[in-house]
């Protein structure tokens, strides 16, 4: 049976090293805080590379055994683990609201979604096949198997705490690769509770370790990965600054790596869109944990024939929204992550606004609600020299551009170095099929805005990085392909 436990429970403040929970070894915590308050939640492990070290030394061991375990026994573990994530979804989905911000509603739906990762790659593990490559020579048979890597590192961002690291740990367990993690600084809390319940689900002892670091100790404490040859892959969600660094460093040793980095999402509405579903597929999209997200469009065009009736709609639905803090069960928007994120958008909204936007709706921080809350906010006439149309937000921005024509619209949304999601509104199908082919990006929404599923491959092009998580083909970076050539058969 199953244990559901209280949000006191699943708190955890140590790191989690071979089994054990064990303070840093030196000693050091540091704060996690509701973004919603700035009040401290917990002191968590403040580890550097000797903490590093010891979760590397300890999975390295684990790897043999894990690696040879049967794939239906690591697929009864991961289905164990699923059942307890599901059943305490309401503790972590208020664990997330706590550390993230992300409103409950939202925070329960991230735990279901990491969830289903969780039973896809369970499912997944039982599927590993080879192939017997067809004889070539009289008296030799070859064929190709599949490995798992070794000792996988994964380093997950704060946006998503739970579904980044579910979607990291179960196909590199699925593979039977062991695990070194560190979760982001902001939001280690719920990672522990995930690592704490893959435990009681029986994961061994040194198969799935976990660090936390503060933004100071991260450097080191990932550099020790990044040097350890024992470490054979690198798996990061996270800025294609940091993205870049990890690829630098980790060529001394030649890691297998997979970086899943920012966006720049296009969001293109043709005038032969259905107005009504794109506002509500902008929404879906833009909105989603308050336009945290790696694919919430950050650059919206409309054609010329639509662009006041669409800003119109789009600015009603907006102003609509509930800011609330994440216990307000009305709340469609939290707080954004931390003052820097939020001035960031102030950033971005005040520069808009002094190069000609017009503020349709929002443009304004909401004091009145704590120090890290933003109105969404609608910006028309926005053009390619604000700092918006080549920089991320990741805020509840959406700045409408106007264009005339599909090819100017195809121009403008490849005109970034990132390629992540992308996303257009038409009814014509043969248009949907030239901009469909001619976007650059690993994801296309095409008349639909919510795109997550464990199912799908998810993964970028250019600079929005390389490797796909989830699906049939999520667990190809955790395995290596192993050519035997058997000779002597005749
Ligand atoms: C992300 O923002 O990196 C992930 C979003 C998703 O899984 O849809």
């Amino acid at each position: 049976m199953t244990k559901r436990y209280e949000l006191s429970e699943l708190i955890r403040n140590d790191n989690f090293i071979d089994g054990q929970w064990v303070a840093a070894a030196k000693g050091n915590r540091f704060d996690v805080t509701n973004p919603a308050t700035g009040e401290v939640i917990a002191q968590v492990a403040d580890s550097d590379a000797a903490d590093a070290h010891a979760a590397t030394d300890a999975a390295a061991r684990a790897f043999p055994t894990w690696r040879d375990t049967l794939p239906k026994d690591r697929a009864a573990v991961l289905h164990r683990w699923h059942a307890l994530i599901v059943e305490n979804a309401d503790g972590l989905g208020r664990l997330i609201s706590l550390e993230q911000g992300k409103p409950f509603s939202e925070g329960r739906g991230e735990v279901m979604y990491g969830a289903s990762y969780v039973a896809w790659f369970a499912d997944e593990a039982t599927r590993i096949y080879g192939d017997i490559i067809p004889q070539q020579q009289r008296g030799k048979r070859m064929s190709a198997v599949k490995e798992p890597v070794g000792v996988v590192a994964a380093i997950t961002p704060w946006n998503f705490p739970l579904a980044m690291i579910a979607r990291k740990i179960a196909p590199a367990l699925a593979a039977g690769c062991t695990v070194v993690g560190k979760p982001a600084e902001d939001t280690p809390l719920t990672a522990f509770a995930l690592v704490m319940l893959a435990h009681e689900a029986g994961v061994p002892a040194g198969v799935l370790n976990l660090i936390s670091a503060s933004r100071e100790n991260a450097v080191p404490a990932v550099a020790d990965w990044l040097a350890d040859s024992r470490v054979r892959k690198i798996t990061f969600t996270g800025s294609t600054r940091v993205g870049k660094y990890l690829a630098r460093e980790s060529a001394g040793t030649l890691k297998k790596l997979s970086l899943e980095l920012g966006g720049n999402a296009p969001f293109i509405v043709f005038d032969d869109a259905d107005l009504d579903a794109a506002v509500t597929g902008l929404l879906a999209a833009k909105f989603r944990n308050g336009g945290q997200t790696c694919v919430s469009p950050n650059r919206v065009y409309v054609q010329s024939g639509v662009y006041e009736r669409f800003a119109d709609m789009l600015a009603t639905r907006v102003a609509a929204l509930k800011v609330a803090p994440a216990t307000d069960p009305a709340a469609q928007i939290g707080p954004m992550i931390n003052a820097p994120a939020i001035d960031k958008i102030a950033r971005h909204v005040d520069d808009a606004a002094s190069r000609g936007a017009r503020v349709l709706t929002g443009g304004k921080r909401l004091p009145e609600l704590g120090p890290n809350y933003y109105a969404p906010t609608v910006l028309a006439d926005a053009t390619p020299e604000m700092q918006l149309s080549c920089d991320e937000t990741f805020g509840p921005i959406v700045p409408l551009f106007h264009f005339d024509d599909e090819a100017e619209a195809i121009l403008a949304a490849n005109d970034t170095l990132s390629g992540l999601a992308s996303y257009f509104y038409s009814q014509d199908m043969r248009r949907i099929d030239r901009v469909t082919r001619q976007l650059e990006a690993g994801i296309v929404g095409i008349n639909e805005g919510a795109l997550a599923s464990e199912a799908a491959p998810f993964g970028g092009v250019k600079e929005s990085g390389y490797g796909r998580e989830g699906s049939k083909y999520g667990l190809d970076d955790y395995l290596s392909i192993k050519y035997l050539c058997q000779g002597g058969l005749e």
